[in-house]
């Protein structure tokens, strides 16, 4: 367990989707505060998971730049999930994903998870697995033919949200610092 244990939720009720209670629209850049945030939470918990993913200092600034300049790129899907009742209006999580070429394989186009993050309360109620379901359907809708997550590999939430839904590790990035 890392720090990030999730408290228990309070109930919640769907809105868009059934049994889902976050509605999810394409991020804006009036998102990009709120998104820096998750994201920073995220490297923060995967450093919790392997020393060798210690955050920068100047982590947010790369993350406002990173965010903002996905927003203008047309292969790259940033989603934001926002919240309900309470948390309405309030961004509760993030997915980004790119388009890229696959030059020696088929299918051409791979849709790449880059990163999935849910604060702690939205979590293990099928919020990830929605969050999952519209990103594949939206980078298919772009021309992609496989879809890729990328995930550090001591990152254990990853790994088995991933695994239950089919994924399996094609290639492999090992590391040794120096
Ligand atoms: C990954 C994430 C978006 C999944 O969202 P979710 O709403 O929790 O996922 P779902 O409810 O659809 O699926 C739950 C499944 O995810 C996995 N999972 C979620 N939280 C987990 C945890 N703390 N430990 C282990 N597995 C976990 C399990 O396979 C779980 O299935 P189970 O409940 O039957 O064990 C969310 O857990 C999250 O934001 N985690 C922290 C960020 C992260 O690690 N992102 C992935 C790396 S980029």
């Amino acid at each position: 367990m890392t720090k990030e244990t999730s408290p228990v939720p309070a109930p919640m009720t769907a809105t868009d989707a059934p049994n889902v209670p976050i509605h999810l629209r394409p991020a804006r850049s009036d998102d990009v505060p709120a998104l820096v945030g998750l994201l920073l939470r995220l490297k923060r918990l995967n450093e919790e998971f392997d020393p060798l993913l210690k955050v920068r200092a100047d982590a947010e600034a790369r993350a406002t730049a990173l965010l903002t300049q996905d927003l203008a790129d047309p292969k790259a899907l940033v989603l934001a999930a926002e919240g309900i009742g309470a948390d309405k209006d309030r961004v509760v999580g993030i997915v980004r994903a790119h388009l890229r070429e696959r030059l020696f394989y088929t299918p051409e186009n791979e849709g790449v998870i880059l990163d999935i993050y849910l604060l702690p309360l939205y979590r293990r109620h099928g919020v990830g697995e929605y969050l999952l379901r519209e990103t594949v359907q939206a980078l298919k809708a772009r021309g992609a033919g496989i879809v890729t997550a990328e995930f550090p590999a001591h990152n254990e939430i990853a790994t088995k949200f991933y695994g239950k839904r089919g994924f399996r590790a094609v290639t492999l990035v090992h590391a040794k610092s120096l």
